[in-house]
């Protein structure tokens, strides 16, 4: 097992500078997920992980051992992607046990570690089976023993789950996790399903543009967002965001003029602020009042238990979650208060979080 150490990584593909500066220290042991927009970087920062891109410039250490030149079957790494073929041709058994047989492993030193990793992964039925008489799930599981296989320091994953219908995904989730905890290989795992990142990760790393936006824990980086794009990105539906000004004690802007208890925040006199609400946060209310938004109901959406109500205040689309039993008609008048204690603010020209620290 081992901890991982990138600094300043770099990388350009010719002249297009993908990740500008990549910083990150990895514990061992630890469950490390790269999340964020499609296009920012995340399989670039794996595959130079992985050795399979060259790093541009910066160093990337594992083990404390500096592996920049190392050639990707030195690195003590397993990669799992999304598009796992597995050899339709051979068995299971000849799937999970092919990368040790061509490492010329003893037959029967190869058989006891097949035995061990199907043991863990519940594949023992399967392995005279041919991968197509598997379902996609167990077809996972087999890309997953093929890396365990190998005992790395490090498991890399690439979207591993995106070929999976939801329930499934859901399934498979759940044993990744469970085999994280019982091997403790320290993992980085790629995702842009935040569902995953939030329930797997011990930290997040969300991305932007090849760059770290905020480390955290899945709490850390949803409760405190660092900045308006990291709010803006973890949460579903989204958080609302309202673009206001500090005038006197009142934050104003495009007819919402709402008075709140700003002590938890720095906020200059005039600044042009977001202010964030999460739509699970919105308390219906019967009466108008300094922290309350009005509207007329747009669109209802039924999620079960609840109802997602959306409503315009000025040019602003609010989304509201309320018990589906005290649901509103559509076209009818709501109110809904916030409270000041669940805002999240965040200055409009830096997108930074203007919480005190
Ligand atoms: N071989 C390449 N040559 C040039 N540009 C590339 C190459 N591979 C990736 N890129 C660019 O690098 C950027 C990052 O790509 P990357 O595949 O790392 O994104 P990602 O975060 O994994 O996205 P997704 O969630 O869609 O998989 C993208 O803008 C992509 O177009
Ligand atoms: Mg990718």
């Amino acid at each position: 097992m081992a901890g991982i150490l990138c600094r300043n990584i770099r990388k350009k593909y010719g002249e297009v500078l993908v990740v500008p500066d990549f910083n990150l220290e990895v514990t061992d042991q630890e469950f490390i997920v790269f999340l964020g927009p499609s296009g920012c970087g995340k399989s670039t920062m794996l595959r130079m992980m992985a050795g399979l891109e060259t790093i541009t410039d910066g160093e990337l250490l594992i083990d404390d051992i500096v592996v920049n030149d190392l050639e990707p079957r030195d690195r003590g790494i397993a990669m799992v992607f999304q598009n796992y073929a597995l050899y339709p041709h051979m068995t299971i058994r000849g799937n999970i046990g092919f990368g040790l047989k061509r490492l010329k492993v003893p037959a029967a030193e190869i058989e006891r570690r097949i035995s061990d990793v199907t043991e863990v992964l519940g594949l023992h039925p399967y392995l005279d089976r041919k991968p197509t008489e598997l379902s996609g799930g167990q077809q996972q599981r087999v890309a997953i023993a093929r890396a365990m296989i190998k005992t790395p320091k490090v498991f890399l994953f690439d979207e591993p789950l995106s070929n999976l219908d939801a329930k499934l995904r859901a399934t498979m989730r759940e044993e990744i996790a469970r085999l994280h905890r019982k091997l403790r290989t320290t993992t980085i795992y790629v995702t842009h399903d935040q569902m995953e990142a939030m329930t797997l990760a011990d930290r997040i790393v969300l991305m932007k543009d090849g760059k770290v936006e905020q480390v955290g824990t899945p709490e850390e980086i949803y409760e405190t967002p660092r900045t308006h794009f990291v709010a803006g990105f973890i949460g579903t539906p989204a958080m609302n965001f309202l673009n206001l000004r500090r005038d006197g004690s009142a934050l104003c802007g495009d007819g919402i003029d709402l008075t709140l208890d700003l002590s938890r925040f720095n906020v200059g006199k005039g600044q042009n602020v977001i202010l964030g609400v999460r739509p699970a946060n919105l308390q219906m209310a019967t009466s108008e009042g300094p922290q309350v938004l009005s509207g007329t109901t747009d669109l209802i959406e039924y999620h079960g238990d609840q109802v997602l109500i959306s409503f315009d205040v000025g040019s602003h689309r609010i989304h509201a979650f309320v018990p589906a039993r005290e649901r509103p008609k559509e076209g009818v008048g709501v109110k809904f208060s916030l409270n000041p204690a669940e805002v999240h603010l965040f200055d409009s020209e830096t997108g930074l979080s203007l919480l005190r620290v």
